[in-house]
């Protein structure tokens, strides 16, 4: 973390879960952020702005809205603050919405992160985190998943997004010796989570009675947040060239589990529509985090246990339900 004293960071995404999360951690230290959304409408608007004011509670934040697929409104923002280093987090997330919406994934993903890298190239920003996904590792069913597997069998089209963006920013760092961190998050959950994410979505519709949806009987690894703020600031600091990391928790969780613990906590029983597999979701994830743990000193500490207390407490609190 003393590298990044008095250096500026450009978190995008910053009203985003991982975003907002890692911006707090960031501006705690003392760390200058300029932070950049769009605020767009794929969930709760309400809850990014929720996120934000948060934020704008500390002097050294600064945010400018707009959308990063427009390269004049980022030419901007660099010729008026000095960037040092980038974390590119923002992005079309959600493997489903990507099946109706696949235009959004190609604007946001492909063309907006190509903006970003040409224009950190531009103002010789030395160092940029790129926000990849376990999602990538497609149709590969050895577990637990290595960095250096050949990839070729997305299931998505936010999968191979994805993977164009790591592929981009590996030709960024062969052309221009840009350095490049590409972090592959694995199911990231926690308090200001998504409201697309399974957790979300479950600890809503059990507590008002509702059914809910299972698709598939799937194995994941899912990772605490405040673990993965840990790896991605740390990936900010390290001084590294280019290099693809897996972020996880490399203890897959049965869905049946992860309900049983949404329930525990919600004191409440599910009921339950079982429904055969997602299209393009993957059913397993474990990540093989020893690089993790060599490079950037990465040991996640949360149990699903403890997270999804964390969750629905704070799920509780944010929507005052007793
Ligand atoms: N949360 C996870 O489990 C997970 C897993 C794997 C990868 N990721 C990746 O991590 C990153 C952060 O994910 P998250 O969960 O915080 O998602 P998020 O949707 O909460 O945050 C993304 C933010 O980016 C902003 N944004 C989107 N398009 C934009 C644009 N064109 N211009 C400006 N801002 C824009 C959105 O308004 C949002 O606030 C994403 O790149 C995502 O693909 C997340």
């Amino acid at each position: 973390m003393d590298r990044l004293k008095n250096k500026t960071i450009l978190v995008t995404g910053s009203a985003g879960f991982i975003g907002f999360n890692v911006s707090k951690k960031l501006l705690a230290e003392g760390i200058k952020v300029v932070g950049i959304d769009n605020f767009n409408d794929y969930y709760s608007v309400e809850l990014k702005e929720a996120r934000n004011k948060l934020l704008e509670k500390f002097d050294n934040y600064k945010l400018y809205r707009g959308n990063l697929e427009n390269i004049d409104f980022i030419e901007k923002v660099f010729e008026q603050e000095k960037i040092d280093r980038i974390c590119h987090l923002a992005a079309q997330a959600g493997v489903r919405y990507s099946l109706e919406h696949p235009d959004v994934y190609i604007q946001t993903n492909i063309v907006a992160t190509h903006n970003l890298l040409k224009l950190a190239k531009d103002h010789k920003v030395s160092d940029f985190v790129f926000a990849s996904s376990s999602s990538v590792y497609g149709t590969i069913d050895v577990f637990p998943s290595k960095e250096d597997f050949n990839l070729q069998t997305p299931l998505s089209l936010y999968a191979a997004t994805k993977q164009s963006g790591e592929l981009m920013a590996h030709a960024y760092n062969h052309l221009y010796g840009l350095r490049i961190r590409c972090l592959r998050f694995f199911n990231v959950y926690g308090p200001w989570g998504r409201p697309d994410s399974a957790l979300y979505i479950f600890t809503d519709l059990i507590s008002k009675n509702k059914t809910i949806d299972v698709f598939g009987d799937s194995a994941k690894d899912y990772t605490y947040i405040d673990d993965i703020v840990d790896g991605v600031v740390n990936s900010i600091a390290v001084d590294l060239d280019y290099e693809i990391i897996n972020l996880g928790n490399d203890r897959p969780i049965e869905l049946s589990r992860y309900i049983e613990l949404i329930e525990k906590e919600l004191g409440k029983k599910a009921t339950k529509n079982k429904l055969p597999p997602a299209v393009g979701d993957v059913q397993k994830s474990c990540a093989d985090i020893s690089k993790a743990k060599k490079l950037l000193g990465y040991n996640p500490k949360t149990p699903v246990e403890q997270g999804i207390k964390k969750f629905v407490a704070w799920y509780k609190e944010y929507y005052k339900i007793k």
